[in-house]
């Protein structure tokens, strides 16, 4: 039986459990908060009958069978004994993280892969302590990963070509979607993206040309319904008659000069923030309440949209 090792039991630590369970794997989930993995447990088992009565379980197997898969460990080596793969989430902390790997690679087999869910820092910091870096890398999942199926797969400058191989299949045997970055950088794509976004969002609403709540509606109303199924490239290809060149053809030079008046790189802070901040807490006030209504709002939204994709 394939065995997977989940270090840190947290948020994420807890949803790449279920997953890898999804699949069939064997999973041992470790804490170094005594008595936490097996709490982690004991949430996961609530959550897998929900999903299985709600239909929504992944996988081939009932809830029972995927709970019998999993156990719990306070103990580092043991809950690392026997793994082909070691999934990281601990806190998002470099010495933290950078500890940890250390810890590990005297546990582990010199075939077993380490995988750092981290969302922020680059591999070639994260493992900066382990002697043998060719079977390290980052496997980046987006919240919640049970419905957002994304994983950014991201190499140290060593990790050999067979790791980010075997890494790729795994995620997609347990029916993630793996992307592949080709080296490190900086908030992996994922993130860049998301700050282009987040920027000139930001700017359209501080220069006073649209508000907080239209700007958003240009995401849900307008590219997002494309984006949930076809990403900006297949967006453009498909947007000219002859294809992606004849696009370019015909609006790059339109593009290129609405991109060179985008404004500076936004502050977030002083006074102008202040006014952008305030136009959204009239929209949702910021408290506990109506935070949390639309939170809830949307992981309904997120199930009922990762429903209709596999459909
Ligand atoms: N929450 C998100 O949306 C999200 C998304 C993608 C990636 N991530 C990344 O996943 C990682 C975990 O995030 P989270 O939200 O689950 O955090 P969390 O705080 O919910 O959980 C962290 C867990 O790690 C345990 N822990 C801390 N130090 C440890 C150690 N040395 N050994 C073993 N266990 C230890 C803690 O006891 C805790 O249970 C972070 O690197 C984070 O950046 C988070
Ligand atoms: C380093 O890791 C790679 C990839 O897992 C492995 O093939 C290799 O044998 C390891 N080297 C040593 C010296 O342990
Ligand atoms: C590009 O912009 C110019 C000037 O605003 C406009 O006249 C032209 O129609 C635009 N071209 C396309 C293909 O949108």
């Amino acid at each position: 039986m394939k065995i997977i090792t989940v270090i840190g039991s947290g948020l994420i630590g807890r949803s790449w459990a279920m997953l890898f369970v999804s699949g069939g794997y064997n999973v041992k989930i470790y804490d170094n908060q005594p008595g936490q993995s097996a709490k982690a447990i004991t949430e996961i088992k609530k959550q897998l009958v929900e999903l299985e009565e709600a239909h929504m379980l992944r996988g081939e197997l009932s809830a029972a069978q995927q709970l019998a898969l999993l156990s719990s460990y306070d103990d580092l080596s043991q809950a690392l004994d026997g793994a082909f793969f070691v999934q990281e989430c601990v806190f998002e902390q470099l010495e933290v993280k950078q500890s940890i790997f250390h810890d590990m690679e005297r546990f582990v087999g010199k075939d077993v892969i380490l995988s750092s869910s981290t969302s922020c820092l680059v591999p070639s910091k994260v493992f900066s302590k382990v002697q043998n870096r060719s079977r390290c890398l980052v496997s980046h999942p987006v919240n919640p990963p049970y419905y957002v199926k994304l994983v950014e797969l991201v190499p140290h400058p060593e990790t050999a070509a067979a790791v980010m191989d075997t890494t790729h299949a795994l995620m997609t045997k347990v029916g993630q979607a793996p992307v592949l970055l080709k080296k490190e950088i900086d908030g992996f794509a994922l993130n860049r993206v998301q700050a282009a976004i987040i920027a000139e969002s930001w700017r359209l609403v501080q220069d006073g040309v649209i508000s907080v709540k239209d700007i958003d509606l240009v995401m849900s109303e307008g590219l997002g319904m494309r984006y949930a199924f076809i990403g900006p490239m297949e967006t453009m290809h498909l947007n000219a008659p002859k294809g992606l060149e004849d696009y370019m053809s015909r609006y790059s030079e339109n593009i290129t000069r609405m991109l060179s008046s985008f404004g500076p790189v936004p502050d977030f802070c002083g006074e102008a923030a202040k006014s952008v901040i305030n136009e959204m807490y009239e929209l949702i006030p910021c408290d506990q309440q109506h935070l949390a209504a639309r939170q809830e709002r949307r992981d309904q939204f997120l199930m009922r949209l990762a429903k209709l994709k596999k459909d």
